[in-house]
């Protein structure tokens, strides 16, 4: 059996699919190009796992380097993470956000071409639904964006149809996910995001540690039971196991498929600050301020794809994804 390639694998999904992978059975190898994730992550899916994948640091448009890595491996498949993911920041940045997400992307599917490698899953988003959509989401609801870091997800999903339709060998998996959070439950890997956290549970961690004084509520007005805004949370290791679910089934894909991964329940920010203070056993303090631009009132997926072409299931509770939350955090108080 080839081995598996993880692009993004340093990364908080990525390092958390390596060390499902590698438990399922899978030899994989990592590439990254750090910017936004530490190598330490591949240390503790080591100390976790007792496999050291090898690893490239790399950038994904290094056309000769994504190369190398086909030519030291016979690669089965290719599990790809890596991209920039901060709505803010895209729209701030538009081109880098085009230039590294899917130039990036299209040199990645070149280089697999070249090497007849044509198993591909693509860490797709649920931001793709827009704002039109009614909940819950389902993977044949028209696509659209509002922000360019969606649109990059929007873009690459029509780019991969296409390259499908331009050659009947490509098998391509599209995992939309949801709001994915927790941690490994040992504690030694984790959500682990650069300065102030953007995410609500990243940013109700670091209130809990002691280092933001309280979280802002974006709006209690919203069209929803408490008035806060509604996500369908799903626990990474949930997620990590998805994507070794996506794997097998990519065998039988012909041409691309977006399978949704969430659990299919939508939850409050008040039900997160309320399942978090009862994993830390603090109070978490807050305030509610004016609605963030952009967000929309309620995210939450149908799961029933996922559970019939995948036979997944998201298991964890969102105390559970909290608990374990915490558990990092209070474990690694300066991240990684
Ligand atoms: C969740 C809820 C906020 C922070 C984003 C991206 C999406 C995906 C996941 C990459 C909302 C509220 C948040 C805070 C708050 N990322 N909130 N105070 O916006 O659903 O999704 O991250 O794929 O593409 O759009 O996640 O965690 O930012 O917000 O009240 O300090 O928490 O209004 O209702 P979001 P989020």
């Amino acid at each position: 059996m080839g081995k598996i390639l993880v692009t993004g694998g340093t990364g908080f999904i990525g390092s958390h699919t390596c060390v499902s992978l590698i438990n399922a059975g899978y030899e994989i190898v990592v590439m990254d190009n750090l910017c936004n994730s530490k190598v330490e992550s591949l240390a503790r899916v080591s100390l976790i796992t007792g496999k050291n994948p090898r690893f490239y640091k790399t950038d994904l448009n290094d056309y000769k380097e994504m190369c190398q890595i086909f030519e030291d491996h016979k690669i089965d498949a290719v599990i790809h993470f890596a991209g920039l993911k901060a709505v803010g920041e895209s729209v701030k940045l538009p081109l880098t956000y085009y230039h590294n997400n899917i130039s990036g992307t299209i040199n990645l599917l070149k280089v697999m071409e070249k090497y007849g490698c044509h198993k591909f899953i693509f860490s797709s988003s649920a931001t793709v639904y827009g704002e039109n959509n009614p909940v819950p989401y389902t993977e044949d609801m028209p696509t659209s964006a509002t922000n360019p870091y969606g649109y990059t997800k929007v873009m690459i999903e029509q780019i991969l149809k296409d390259v499908c339709t331009s050659n009947s060998d490509w098998k391509v998996i599209s995992l939309r996910y949801f709001n994915p959070i927790g941690a490994h439950e040992s504690g030694l890997m984790g959500e682990n995001p650069n300065g102030i956290p953007n995410n609500l549970v990243p940013y109700i961690a670091q209130v809990a540690l002691g280092k933001l004084d309280k979280l802002h509520v974006f709006g209690n007005d919203y069209d929803t039971p408490d008035g806060t805004g509604v996500r369908d949370y799903i626990h990474v290791m949930d997620l990590a196991e998805g994507h070794v679910a996506a794997l097998k089934y990519a065998n039988s894909v012909n041409g691309f498929e977006a399978i949704n991964l969430g659990t299919g329940k939508g939850s409050s920010v008040l039900d997160v600050v309320k399942a978090y203070e009862k994993a830390c056993g603090k109070k978490i303090p807050l305030e509610i301020v004016a609605r963030r631009p952009g967000d929309i009132a309620e995210s939450y997926a149908d799961a029933t794809k996922a559970s019939e072409v995948l036979n997944w299931k998201a298991t964890y509770s969102l105390e559970k994804m909290c608990t374990d939350s915490w558990n990092f955090t209070k474990q690694n108080p300066k991240g990684l």
